[in-house]
């Protein structure tokens, strides 16, 4: 079995001291709360266990992860995995069933859900920390995981790039990315989100309850008529899967809508990217064997770093 890494201060070149780290709840942190992402923090403090598998008792995470790790994941048993942005833990659950030596890592205070959700054991470390800043060497993992995050970073180009580096030689990196689609044209949800994304989490939680209250019904009347649904789409906010996951109950589509509208007006970066954008970055770096399609939340793509 794999041991963790290291901690590795990437700004002096050398390795943290023993005791040099602030471990708050037993978490190390290697940034300050209070980022542009912090609203995800309060967000996975309220919808905790939402869409983890074993709480849906749907395999909604573990399907989308699939897809995306391709001949992968079969193949983590054992192996030193970077989950990078992992928020409450739906790929976390996923990833450590698999049998990987995991490091979870996130931006805001998600890693104390990620810890409540999955504690820390001899296969599984969870730190606090920046995606563009990690404390570890380059080349340390065997696998690099990023998903549903790299939209939400500054510049999500220098994000590949610096995940990649994170990744051994002959090791793989594996994301995904929102895209472009005529769904998010003309949608009031930008005018919405222009204000909500400013605003404390208690002002944007309980907002969020309302608009789902009015619109979520809705959703669900018009679930299977695609010219209604597109009409919808450009009034409400609201994030509905009534039609992607007919098999969430009535609580559960509830809870989902809750969790996705709110992560939709609050975002604070939200960048799109196309096929061949996110091919293009990974071939910039000379990646082999990529695998880059459309689907899920947008593109998907799974790559190796030669040897
Ligand atoms: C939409 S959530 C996705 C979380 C998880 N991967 C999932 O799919 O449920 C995006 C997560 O990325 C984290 N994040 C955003 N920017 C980050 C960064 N620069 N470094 C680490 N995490 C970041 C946020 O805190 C948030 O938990």
């Amino acid at each position: 079995m794999p041991s963790f890494p290291p901690f590795y201060d990437r700004g002096s070149k050398q390795l943290y001291q023993v005791g040099s780290i602030p471990l708050i709840d037993g978490i190390p942190r290697f940034v300050e709360s209070g980022s542009y992402a912090s609203l995800f923090g309060d967000q996975w403090k309220r919808y905790k266990k939402t869409q983890l598998d074993s709480f849906s008792g749907s395999p909604i995470s573990e399907n989308r992860l699939n897809r995306c790790l391709g001949d992968l994941k079969d193949h983590l048993n054992d192996k030193l995995v970077l989950e990078a942005g992992c928020g409450a833990g739906r790929f976390t659950e996923i990833l450590l069933k698999k049998g990987a030596t995991l490091v979870s890592a996130d931006l805001s205070s998600a890693v104390e859900v990620n810890a409540e959700n999955f504690p820390v054991s001899e296969k599984h470390q969870v730190i606090q920390a920046d995606i563009n800043d990690m404390p570890y060497a380059d080349e340390t993992f065997d696998v690099v995981i990023c998903m549903g995050v790299i939209q939400h970073t500054p510049d999500p180009e220098q994000t590949i790039r610096n995940l990649y580096a994170l990744v051994k030689k002959g090791g793989r990196l594996v994301i995904d990315h929102y895209t472009f689609n005529r769904s998010r044209l003309f949608r009031l949800h930008y005018f919405y989100r222009m204000y909500y994304r400013k605003q404390p989490a208690s002002v944007t939680i309980p907002a969020t309850r309302r608009i789902v209250g009015k619109y979520l019904p809705l959703h669900k009347r018009f679930a299977h008529n695609k010219l209604m649904s597109v009409l919808l789409n450009r009034i409400s906010p609201v994030t509905s899967y009534y039609s992607a996951f007919p098999q969430l109950n009535d609580r559960q589509q509830e809870e989902w809508a809750l969790l996705d509208t709110h992560d939709g007006l609050t975002d604070w970066y939200k960048w799109l990217r196309n096929k061949k954008q996110i091919r293009s970055v990974l071939e910039e770096l000379g990646a082999v064997d990529i695998w880059c399609e459309y689907g899920g939340n947008g593109v998907e793509a799974n790559a190796k770093k030669p040897m």
